[in-house]
């Protein structure tokens, strides 16, 4: 194992890794990126191509590049291990079939279902599909399929290919009343793909219209999908993403339908970077997925009242996020699908013209409400106030102002100042804009402080003996890294031998530390000022940390002759005396270093 992990790293370039995932942008020795594991608008994310490693200095996160693939792709080490092998040419011994993770199990279950569906796809049900508008290929390419208009043929064609019920259970597609059935029956199958193109899910689209049903079943929702499986996340999943990713990334742009058929119309109508919520509001989840490959949303949902409503919220976290959104112009009631179906080749052109959210806000509240009135002029202002408000950027906000003022004749002032009082929900504050912060450790500020200073001394070596008499009260950790790189004579890569393997990983993480922190700081940056000012907010700390080991101390020593009430006096016990002593010494060291 650890010679494939070795043969692996050895063959592939974490940058090349990195980037068949998320933008990369090269800043200096490095790269840099919009982190793909937390929401954020400036980049913090680094890879280092000298060292294989990679960090987000904003939520924590770092590692190699079989760590980037698990997390990425949310799989085990020996996924990942599968995956990046493939990629590298290395052929892996072959698992033991007693071994493998139930996860390959069920991906398995899935795909035989998968083929299951497309086998029943019958006359009617394919004359439905042309009359969609959809035409072999597609069908072909997605996959579409049939479940029949039966209980159990599913479940018995499983079995005959040695699978148990309980799996396929967990596989979302049977269902356990009096005795276990088929989860699907008599309904178009879409079937649902993660981002490596596997069938995860399923999501049957009622056919009763189509194909008469011999029997009345109950469960007569237009569409019904695989329930929540560990391959099979509702909230996490875009339909389509697995064809639409390398577009998407490719015209950093995305658009978003609400369902399967609205995506898969465009897409043989030639817009390929398009995906499907399944009729939910975007998530979180969603969209850090899809920051990872562009910057810009456009919207192609039902914008009807209830149904923007419902997208309402999505928007406003998208938003948040630092997306651009704009939305299409399709006429009220219409869907994508419809649309390509009746035009075909002109969707592509209405998303060239598609309107930016805010002038789509300013356009459907000044149709509603009349301007000219003073109610209505309250009702425009307070309803698009909200909706600037929410915006990042300082630039956008005072241009919507001013277009406000021009379609409400009230002075830009008054608005600005109307707008202060407003306030937003509690999902749009700071929080959700930028991810919480995940300390994996939580530092002291001292350690904070000598992290800094040892990252900005492995750049300069030449600084290091001036640094010596702080490195004395720097943490031991630190204090070894940076002994072994002065008797190495700054040569890192003998360093990085000497040490204990335990910290290795520590000192990449420093150095790349170090390039950002020295290329986020620009030009002017100045490295002897900086470790100077280092040295001394370490050494106060150092003091400070010392001031409150002997205040506690000192109580220590009052409370124990408070109880043994000796009747001594404080004054004549000698501990409490040096104690006090040094007390005020570490005082006045500390206002000496506050003065200068
Ligand atoms: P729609 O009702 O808009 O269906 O739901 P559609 O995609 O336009 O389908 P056609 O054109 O009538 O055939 C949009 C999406 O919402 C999800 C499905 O993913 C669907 O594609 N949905 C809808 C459900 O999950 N359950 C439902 O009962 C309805
Ligand atoms: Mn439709």
């Amino acid at each position: 194992m650890t010679d494939n992990v070795q043969q692996i790293k050895e063959r592939l370039n974490i940058t090349d890794v990195i980037s068949g995932y998320i933008r990369l942008q090269k800043a200096g020795v490095n790269h840099r990126a919009l982190c793909p594991f937390h929401n954020e608008k400036t980049p913090s994310f680094m890879v280092s191509p000298s060292r294989q490693s990679w960090h987000c200095f904003g939520c924590g996160e770092g590692g190699d590049i079989f760590t980037f693939v698990e997390k990425i792709e949310n799989i085990e080490f020996k996924d990942a291990l599968k995956i990046l092998a493939e990629k590298a040419g290395i052929v892996l011994q072959r698992d033991d079939p007693k071994l493998r993770s139930e996860k390959d199990h069920l991906y398995e279950i899935c795909e035989k279902a998968a083929q299951f569906f497309t086998q029943q796809l019958n006359n009617p049900i394919i004359n439905y599909l042309h009359n969609r508008g959809l035409n072999d290929e597609t069908i072909d390419e997605w996959r579409l399929g049939y479940a029949p208009d039966s209980w159990d043929l599913l479940l018995l064609f499983l079995k005959r290919n040695g699978y148990k019920e309980n799996e396929m259970e967990r596989a979302g597609l049977i269902l356990k009343g009096e005795k276990y059935h088929d989860r699907f029956r008599n309904r178009l199958i879409f079937p649902i793909f993660d981002a490596n193109g596997r069938a995860v899910a399923f999501s049957g689209r009622i056919m009763n219209d189509v194909v008469l049903s011999k029997t009345e079943y109950a469960d007569s929702g237009k569409y019904i999908n695989s329930p929540e499986t560990i391959l099979y996340s509702k909230s996490r999943m875009l339909y389509g993403l697995d064809k639409a990713k390398i577009e998407i990334k490719k015209k950093d742009k995305a658009i978003l339908v609400e369902g399967q058929m609205d995506a898969l119309l465009p897409w043989q109508d030639g817009v390929k970077n398009i995906i499907a919520t399944s009729g939910t509001a975007l998530t979180e989840d969603q969209l850090i997925i899809l920051k990872r490959l562009t910057n810009n949303l456009i919207l192609a949902f039902d914008m009807d009242e209830a149904g923007f409503r419902a997208t309402k919220r999505g928007v406003d976290l998208a938003q948040n996020s630092g997306f651009n959104i704009s939305v299409l112009g399709l006429a009220e009631g219409k869907d994508p699908a419809d649309f390509v179906k009746e035009q075909p080749k002109e969707f592509e052109k209405i998303i060239q013209s598609a309107e930016p959210i805010m002038a789509y806000y300013f356009n459907q509240i000044l149709k509603k409400f009349d301007s000219k009135a003073l109610e209505g002029k309250k009702f425009i202002a307070i309803t698009l106030l909200s909706e600037i408000k929410r915006l990042p950027s300082a630039m956008e906000r005072s241009h919507w102002i001013r277009e406000l003022s021009l379609k409400l004749g009230v002075s830009e002032n008054d608005l600005e100042e109307e707008m202060e009082q407003i306030e937003l929900e509690s999902f749009n504050s700071a929080k959700s804009i930028e991810a919480p912060i995940k300390q994996t450790d939580v530092k002291t500020r001292k350690e904070i402080l000598s992290e800094r200073l040892l990252a900005l001394l492995l750049k300069t070596p030449e600084l290091i003996n001036q640094a010596a008499k702080t490195i004395s009260i720097l943490p031991p950790k630190y204090f070894e890294l940076l002994s072994s790189f002065s008797s190495n004579q700054g040569n890192f890569s003998n360093v990085r031998m000497a040490l204990p393997p335990h910290l290795r990983p520590y000192l990449d993480f420093l150095f790349l530390m170090a390039d950002y922190e020295l290329e986020k700081s620009g030009p002017d940056f100045n490295i002897g000022e900086e470790v100077e000012s280092l040295m001394k907010e370490i050494e106060k700390e150092h003091y400070k940390e010392l001031k409150q080991k002997i205040s506690q101390e000192i109580k220590k020593q009052e409370n124990a002759i408070l109880i043994s009430s000796s009747g001594e006096g404080f004054e004549e016990n000698e501990k409490l005396t040096s104690l006090s002593k040094e007390l005020q010494n570490i005082s006045e060291k500390l206002n000496i270093l506050s003065k200068n």
